[in-house]
């Protein structure tokens, strides 16, 4: 993939996902110049070495980093994935207070450096991170967003395509609203191809069933959790799916991805940041507001916005 003219990645975190981030746009190209950064020295300088190390095998992208905010000079994408992490029986909403303060005193020091960049939040839970991201920088909602479902509806293609038999590029589906426990598929929209979902078949047969589909919803939901439960955290497809947004900014793609920014007015919602299918370009993230939800995909939204405004609430944002 072509590196994109002199353009400046900054990933704030080096743990497992900031640094699967960092690789994932080496290897993808996503930007010119990928700069990594963390508070822990050690730790930082040693993630830069490790990548630099094999940087000859990657695209044209180059890496760098440390502990010193310099690092974050000019950077066209800020990606946050610094903060608590989700541990075993927990939920991303639960850590939401600590991941907010944590945001709150890192965000200003960022934008000193960087006050033209698009911040994209990472960090769970990313949509009340968003909503206070945007509130603490006063920036304009398109260019504070996070990842929200990209790496759930990515979920949902993998499984999908997998059992109809196809690309995961030509299975059009969406997971939508909390990236977290209320988030829930558009299956009134979904399409293999042009085939609606329920009508597509392999060798004659049907391949999916209505009464199937919340079982198959389930299992994206709680991916996450099986993951965590083996492994003690996700980071390569959250890292991939970051470096995928960070290249629809900086190409200026134009593209629809259901990444999170603050809603309003859009069935109902206002203030707090879900996933709808989203225009992401340079300048950011602009909901796609006739995006078509039924009568229950619209009272799951509701119920999705209604779970975070509770915890923004608590927290006073
Ligand atoms: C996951 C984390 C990124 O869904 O929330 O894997």
């Amino acid at each position: 993939m072509s590196v994109i003219e002199n353009s400046t990645l900054a990933i704030i975190g080096a743990g497992s996902v900031g640094t699967a981030t960092a690789y994932a746009a080496m290897i993808r190209g996503s930007a010119r110049h990928v700069r990594l950064y963390d508070i822990d020295a050690a730790r930082v300088d040693a993630e830069v070495l490790d990548l630099a190390h094999g940087s000859q095998f990657t695209g044209a992208s180059d890496i760098s980093g440390g502990a010193d905010l310099k690092h974050v000079e000019g950077a066209d994408v800020v990606v946050i994935t610094a903060g608590a992490k989700q541990h075993p029986g927990q939920t991303r909403l639960d850590l939401a207070a600590t991941n907010v303060e944590i945001l709150r005193g890192m965000l200003p020091k960022l934008l000193e450096r960087a006050p033209d960049a698009v911040y994209l939040l990472v960090t769970n839970p990313c949509d009340v991170l968003t909503v206070a991201a945007q509130q603490i920088s006063g920036l304009p909602s398109s260019r504070v967003f996070s990842s929200g479902t990209v790496l759930d509806t990515a979920r949902l293609r993998w499984k999908l395509a997998q059992r109809a038999g196809v690309a995961q590029s030509s299975v059009h589906a969406h997971i939508v609203g909390e990236h977290g426990d209320t988030e829930f598929p558009l299956w009134s929209s979904a399409s293999i191809g042009v085939t609606p979902l329920l009508e597509w078949e392999r060798e004659g047969t049907r391949v999916f069933h209505a009464a199937e589909l919340d079982a198959l919803s389930d299992e994206v939901r709680n991916a996450a959790y099986q993951v965590i439960a083996g492994k003690g955290a996700t980071n390569y497809a959250i890292g991939l799916s970051a470096a995928r947004i960070v290249e629809a900014v900086l190409h200026d793609e134009h593209a629809i991805l259901p990444v999170s920014s603050v809603l309003s007015g859009f069935l109902g919602v206002d203030g707090v940041a879900l996933s709808i299918p989203t225009v992401v370009s340079a300048r950011g993230a602009d909901p796609v507001v006739t995006t078509p939800f039924d009568a229950t995909e619209t009272a799951a939204l509701q119920a999705s916005a209604q779970a975070l405004a509770s915890v923004q609430s608590s927290l006073g944002l």
